[in-house]
């Protein structure tokens, strides 16, 4: 059965399109079938993490939503380009990051249930082991509605009061809904940070288990995005940090 992993985080810039790119790099690694979605469909980018340019995608998200195209044709098989030699499957669905794609969306909305549909179907079409959806910042409807459908809810967060505050909001609507495994990490950790006392008080306040401090990484800053973090530094602490954050959501 395949495994529905949402990554969210209340507000943007908290590390959702990285933390989701390394994690299913790190899975597919490991010889499994694994998708991701790009479902922040206001602000999207995974595509641009695996060298994709947005000239080179021949249909995104957006031409499914409205009805251009069937989801199987935006589905991009990465596995040979990411890994010649891996035995696993890793796929991408983008999302249009053209300037009057995205535009449209933000004017005219789309079909939440469609869009739903069309996970249902490539989960089905691609027999995944795992189904990663990169969400939109916030607590819209439209981005809870993809929330509800996961088996696992990663949000993400940096340690500072604003986002502490938003977070604390979108974790109380996210605790109402059935989904059977959350974990909160937190982001972009200076080694200054008290971890053990932000441990207890991220459990006892906000009442989610903490899954990962990721350590704040000069490298990461320089990637830029122009790459995919676990693949470029196999061994470096945040990709242990990413190793078992996995290993507790598998
Ligand atoms: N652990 C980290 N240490 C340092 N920089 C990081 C870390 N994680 C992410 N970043 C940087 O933070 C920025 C935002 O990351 P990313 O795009 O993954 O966030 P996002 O939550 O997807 O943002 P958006 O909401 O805009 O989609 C990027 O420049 C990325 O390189
Ligand atoms: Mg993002």
């Amino acid at each position: 059965m395949t495994k529905i992993i949402s990554i969210h985080s209340f507000r943007g810039g908290a590390g959702k399109t990285n933390l989701t790119a390394s994690l299913a790099y790190l899975l597919f690694k490991e010889g499994k079938k694994v998708a991701i979605i790009d479902a922040d469909i206001g602000s999207p980018g995974v595509h641009v993490l695996f060298g994709l340019d947005s000239d080179s995608l021949e249909y995104t998200l957006n031409d499914y939503l409205w009805k251009r195209v069937s989801i199987d044709k935006i589905v991009l098989d990465v596995s040979q380009t990411i890994d010649p030699d891996g035995t696993g499957k890793l796929y991408i669905i983008p999302s249009s990051l053209s300037m009057s794609d995205i535009a449209r969306v933000l004017r005219e909305g789309y079909d939440s249930n469609l869009l739903i549909q069309g996970f249902y179907q490539v989960n089905k079409d691609l027999d995944l082991d795992y189904l990663l959806i990169d969400t939109h910042s916030g607590i819209e409807e439209k981005t809870l509605l993809i929330l509800a459908m996961c088996d696992v809810l990663l949000t993400i967060m940096r340690p500072d009061k604003q986002v502490y505050q938003g977070t604390s909001v979108a974790l109380e609507v996210e605790k109402q809904m059935d989904i059977p495994v959350r974990l909160l990490l937190l982001n972009k950790v200076l080694p200054a940070i008290d971890t053990d006392s932000v441990k207890k008080e991220i459990e006892s306040v906000l009442e989610v288990p903490l899954g990962g401090i990721l350590p704040f990484s000069e490298e990461m800053m320089l990637l830029g995005s122009e790459g995919i973090f676990s693949k470029e530094y196999p061994d470096h602490p945040l990709t242990k940090v990413f190793q078992d954050v996995l290993e507790k959501v598998k």
